[in-house]
């Protein structure tokens, strides 16, 4: 049996060039934006007009996640008027021991014709002031789990520049986007544990400590290949609980998914708000 990391990284490109063929067979035209939706937010993939389904099993190099709360869907269609190809499902780190697990998929999605990148997660709050329940876009991350999506990949184009990783003027469309909804959209730090075991509170104190907002076990090799693959990124993460040790109640899986799946029709009203913020200060600028 082939390792799965070779089954992902050897053939990506042929891989992708071939799901980029099935996918606009089924749907022709270009796409503008990707969206990666996390734990529980599946919800969102269901506000897109005229929706094309293309099960992840049916494109080359897709992962099949067996993680529950994560479908595997690509959907293709609008959502606020923007062509979009909406990605219900991510494989992570802890399923299979790649990090690159997302690369085919976002490899396809650039070659779609996207420029743009929306990240969400579940994570939890190193914060007190920050509950689950809450939104935060992510300004910055650590990559605290050491790994990298990019290892063997053979040219210079590996030294990817993380300096303003996540777009500011995309984040500036994320926080108007979500005060024209009505709700506060606090920035934050999001620091990479592997998992798939929750965190310590000794490990928590210390993220704290180093500056993290917000711990979670996906996202950050996804914005290390979008950054590789010349996307531009924004990502939000849905606050499901307190980080381990600050309350007495430690993080659990079914939980996460319960906020998540609560919280989704507010994440699914903001994506579409910032798409229609993207859109417009696009044309402002020409
Ligand atoms: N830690 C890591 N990942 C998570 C958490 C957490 O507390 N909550 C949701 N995903």
């Amino acid at each position: 049996m082939s390792h799965p990391l070779e089954a992902t990284n050897l053939n990506h490109e042929a891989a992708a060039r071939e799901a980029v063929a099935i996918l606009s067979a089924r749907r022709p035209g270009p796409v503008q934006v990707a969206i990666v939706l996390g734990s529980g937010l599946g919800l969102v993939a269901d506000m897109v007009q005229d929706p094309v389904r293309v099960p992840y099993g049916e494109l080359p190099g897709f992962p099949v996640s067996a993680v529950s709360g994560h479908a595997g869907t690509a959907v293709l269609g609008l959502l606020g008027g923007v062509p979009v190809i909406v990605f219900a499902g991510r494989a992570h780190y802890y399923e299979h021991g790649n990090p690159a697990a997302m690369r085919v998929p976002l490899e396809t999605a650039r070659r779609l014709g996207c420029d743009t990148l929306l990240l969400t997660n579940a994570a939890g709050s190193t914060r007190p002031e920050v509950g689950p329940g809450s939104v935060i876009a992510i300004s910055d991350h650590i990559d605290f789990s050491g790994l990298n999506p990019l290892i063997g990949e053979p040219t210079d184009a590996r030294f990817v520049n993380l300096v303003d990783a996540y777009d500011p003027r995309l984040r500036a469309h994320l926080v108007a986007a979500a005060r024209k909804i009505g709700f506060a959209l606090p920035e934050g730090v999001y620091m990479w544990f592997s998992g798939p075991s929750f965190e310590t509170p000794a490990e928590i104190r210390m993220a704290r400590m180093l500056g993290a907002d917000a711990v979670g076990m996906s996202t950050v090799p996804e914005v290390i290949l979008a950054r590789f693959l010349g996307l531009k990124v924004a990502a939000l993460s849905t606050i499901t609980n307190f980080a381990a040790g600050m309350v007495e109640e430690g993080p659990s899986h079914t939980e996460t998914k319960q906020v998540a799946a609560k919280v989704a029709d507010r994440l699914a009203a903001l994506i579409e708000a910032f798409l229609a913020e993207r859109a417009a200060g696009a044309y402002s600028e020409g």
